[in-house]
C-alpha cells in the first residue's frame, strides 16, 4: 500500500487557504476604493468651492454693476475679499495723489469696526501696502510680523478680536494693487487666512496663503479697481453738478444783497426739516438740489422789483410770482432734473390751496416742496430787510406753527418744530424758544 499522505502542514508552508487569499485580496481593494473614494471627495470638495468661487465673483460683478455708490462699492469689496479668501478681515486703501500716500477708506467685520478711522502710509517700502502700491506687483506674505516692510502703525490700528488694544497680530496677508488704465488707485488686502476646519488649535494653525489666493485676489482687484474708479467719477461728476448749481444760485443772490446767504440757509434748514422726517438718502438729495435752485427763475425778475427797496406793491408782486413758473422753464431742459424741478416749482403752493402758481392743495403738493417752503418762509422771517428788522427765531418758530394745515404741511412743520427746539436750526433756535 502506497504510505497515506501525511496530515501535518510541511514547515516553511503558509497556513493560507484559496479562501483566505481571496480574502486579503478584496480587502486590499476596498482599502484602495476607500482611498480613491477619499481623494475624490477631495477634488469634489475642492471643485464644488471653485464652482462656489467662480458664482460669487460672478454675483459680485453684478452687484457692482448695479451700483455707483462708493460706500457700497467699498462694503461689497470688502465683504467679497473675506469671503473668497477666506480670512479674518480685509482692508480698502485708496491712494491719495497729492500726498503720495494711501489712505485707509474701510475695513470690514467685527475687527474692522474696532479698526482706526483713519491710516495714512507712505507709496514706499516702510509698509506693505506702501510696496505693493509703489510696485504695482500683488504680494503674498506669510510671516507679516518679521517682514522688514510691515509698518507697525498698520498693526496698531488692527486691534483683533476679542481685544482692545493694538494687539491685533497680522498673521498672513495678500496685497494686490487696484489698477485703472494703467495707474495704481489702491490697494486691496486680505488678512489672516482663516483655517478650514474651525476653531483654530494647535492642531489647526493659521494657514498660509498661496499662490492660488494670490490669482483669485487679484481677479477680485480687477474688478473692484474699475468699480471704485466708476463710483469715484461718478462722484466728481455729481459734485461738480452740485457746485456749478450752488454758484449759479449765488449768482443771482448777487442781484439782491439782503439776500445774500438765503440759499444756504435754506439748505440747511431743509435738510435739517427732512432728516426729521427720516427722509431715505435718495430723496435728501434730490431735496438738497431743489433747495439750491429754488429761487432760480428769479433771474428772470427785473432789477427794478428784484433789488427795490420797499415792499413790493401788487403789480410788483404778481410779476415777483412768476419766479416759481421761470425757474421751471429754465431748468426743465435739463434731462434727469424732473423730481427736482417740482420741489422748485411748486414752494410757493400752500397746504390749503391758496398758493401759487398753481394752487395746489395738500398732498398734491410734492413733499420736498412743501419742506422748502417752511424752510424758505422760516427764513425769509427771520432775515432783515432794507424796510424791516428780522424777526426773532422764537416769534418766527410761533408764526410758522400757527400756519400748520393752512399754509403749511403738517407734518413738516412738527419736523420743522422738532429741529428747531433741538436747536438744529443754527442760531437763535433753542429748546425752549
Ligand atoms: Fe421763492
Amino acid at each position: 500500500m502506497p504510505p497515506r499522505p501525511s496530515s501535518k502542514v510541511p514547515q516553511g508552508t503558509p497556513r493560507t487557504s484559496p479562501q483566505t487569499d481571496t480574502r486579503e485580496e478584496v480587502s486590499a481593494v476596498l482599502g484602495r476604493i476607500r482611498g480613491l473614494e477619499s481623494e475624490m471627495a477631495e477634488v469634489i470638495r475642492q471643485m464644488q468651492e471653485k464652482v462656489q468661487q467662480l458664482e460669487y465673483l460672478n454675483d459680485f460683478s453684478s452687484l457692482l454693476n448695479s451700483t455707483l455708490e462708493t460706500a457700497v462699492v467699498r462694503e461689497k469689496a470688502l465683504e467679497a475679499t473675506c469671503r473668497l479668501l477666506r480670512c479674518e478681515t480685509a482692508s480698502l486703501y485708496l491712494v491719495d495723489e497729492k500726498r503720495a500716500e494711501l489712505y485707509w477708506e474701510t475695513a470690514l467685520g467685527e475687527v474692522g469696526k474696532r479698526l482706526q478711522k483713519s491710516v495714512r502710509l507712505p507709496i514706499d517700502d516702510r509698509s506693505i501696502a506702501g510696496y505693493v502700491a509703489m510696485t504695482g506687483e500683488s504680494l503674498v506674505v506669510n510671516d507679516v510680523e518679521n517682514d522688514s516692510r510691515h509698518f507697525k502703525k498698520t498693526r496698531a490700528a488692527h486691534p483683533g478680536p476679542g481685544e482692545s488694544g493694538p494687539s491685533f497680530l497680522a498673521r498672513t496677508m495678500i496685497c494686490a494693487p487696484l489698477r485703472v488704465k494703467g495707474k495704481t488707485i489702491g490697494v486691496l488686502q486680505a488678512l489672516n487666512k482663516l483655517p478650514s476646519v474651525p476653531p483654530r488649535s494647535s492642531l489647526h494653525p493659521w494657514p498660509d496663503f498661496y499662490d492660488e489666493d494670490k490669482r483669485l485676489l487679484d481677479t477680485l482687484s480687477h474688478q473692484v479697481a474699475i468699480a471704485v474708479e466708476n463710483s469715484r467719477l461718478y462722484s466728481d461728476i455729481k459734485k461738480n453738478f452740485f457746485e456749478t448749481c450752488e454758484a449759479l444760485a449765488e449768482a443771482i443772490e448777487q442781484k439782491d444783497r439782503y439776500t445774500g446767504g438765503h440759499t444756504k440757509r435754506v439748505v440747511f434748514y431743509s435738510m435739517a426739516i427732512a432728516e426729521e422726517m427720516a427722509l431715505p438718502p435718495e430723496q435728501l438729495e434730490t431735496l438738497r438740489l431743489a433747495a439750491i435752485l429754488h429761487d432760480v427763475g428769479k433771474i428772470g425778475i427785473e432789477d427794478s422789483i428784484l433789488k427795490k427797496q420797499a415792499q413790493l406793491n401788487d403789480a410788483e408782486w404778481k410779476v415777483m410770482q412768476n419766479h416759481p413758473k421761470m425757474g421751471y422753464d429754465i431748468m426743465s431742459r435739463v434731462e434727469g432734473l424732473r423730481e427736482v424741478i417740482v420741489g422748485m416749482r411748486y414752494h410757493h403752493e400752500r397746504w390749503d390751496g391758496g398758493g401759487y402758481p398753481q394752487g395746489l392743495r395738500g398732498p398734491e403738493i410734492p413733499l420736498i416742496a412743501r419742506i422748502i417752503s417752511v424752510a424758505d418762509t422760516y427764513d425769509a422771517m427771520v432775515s432783515t430787510r432794507p424796510y424791516r428788522k428780522g424777526l426773532d427765531p422764537s416769534y418766527a418758530r410761533q408764526e410758522i406753527l400757527k400756519h400748520a394745515g393752512t399754509q403749511f404741511d403738517p407734518s413738516a412743520v412738527q419736523a420743522f418744530d422738532r429741529a428747531f427746539s433741538a436747536g438744529r436750526l443754527g442760531k437763535g433756535s433753542r429748546a425752549d424758544g
